[in-house]
């Protein structure tokens, strides 16, 4: 494809329709999921109250939470078999496969972040930050569905597992959900709001795209592949012009 086709506007495509649809599914379901299940949890305070009053009563909560929960495992359930055989019959690439350059990549920033080094790690498609916190997504969803039907179907559990699964089950459910909770709203919202690299808003999962400057930036070794272009020598180029004190063309 030529770099012309690829860059429209100054922006690049990062993602396809599948993945934003499937972006804004899991967002509402985990939304919905975190609303329902913590103003149970935290049942005392007013605001949950409000909730489960506005919601129509515990027991209205308490089922859309479990079908929530439901659309939630029939996402996470499609997004691995298909992931898996997408990358299995060769047609995409393991791009969030953790590898041994995630970890010098970690290294080279905090050295970057110290001073130490003047420019940050070269990253691929997706960085070793968006990398922990997809396996997180992935890893703690799984705990959370396997939990959350143990506490659906507890007299069914039971037949065959011992009973002590059944309070193991909820305090593990509850304690990810607000270890879950924590991470969104700390980690992924700062980097996807706050962030002083995306503020007001990183747009790129509604939108698809991402502006040329932050792909060169953010994933110079994706942008390279794809471009056919090399950024070391822009960047040699860029050197070479502040030593010298002259205007980058
Ligand atoms: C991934 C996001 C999820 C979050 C943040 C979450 C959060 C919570 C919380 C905080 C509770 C309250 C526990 C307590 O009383 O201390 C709860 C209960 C429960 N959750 Fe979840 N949950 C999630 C996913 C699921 C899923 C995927 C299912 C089902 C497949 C599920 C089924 C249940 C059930 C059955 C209960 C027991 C309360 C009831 O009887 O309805 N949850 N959840």
């Amino acid at each position: 494809m030529e770099k012309s086709d690829l860059i429209v506007g100054g922006k690049i495509k990062r993602f396809g329709f599948y993945r934003i649809v499937e972006h804004q599914f899991n967002m509402t379901a985990f939304g919905i999921l975190v609303i329902t299940g913590l103003s149970q949890k935290f049942h005392e305070y007013s605001l949950s109250q409000w909730i489960i009053i506005n919601l129509g009563g515990v027991d209205s909560v308490r089922l859309i939470h479990r079908y929530t929960g439901l659309i939630f495992a029939v996402l996470t359930i499609f997004h691995i078999i298909a992931g898996s055989v997408g990358v299995i019959f060769h047609k995409w690439q393991a791009t969030m496969v953790i590898n041994k350059k995630d970890f010098t990549d970690a290294i080279d920033n905090l050295k970057y972040y110290f001073g130490i080094t003047d420019h940050p790690a070269r990253c691929d498609r997706y960085d070793y930050k968006q990398k922990f916190e997809y396996w997180g997504v992935v890893v703690g969803g799984l705990l959370m569905i396997a939990t959350g039907l143990i506490l659906w179907f507890p007299t069914l559990v039971v037949r065959y597992l011992p009973g002590e699964f059944i309070p193991a089950a909820k305090a593990a459910h509850t304690n990810e959900a607000m270890l879950a909770f924590l991470v969104i709203v700390i980690w992924h919202l700062y980097n996807s709001i706050f962030s002083p690299e995306v503020f007001p808003l990183d747009t790129s999962i509604f939108t698809g795209k991402i502006s040329v400057e932050r792909m060169k930036h953010e994933h110079p070794l994706e942008y390279e592949r794809i471009t056919g272009e090399s950024l070391e020598e822009e960047h040699s180029e860029r050197e070479a012009h502040e030593k010298q004190g002259t205007p980058v063309s």
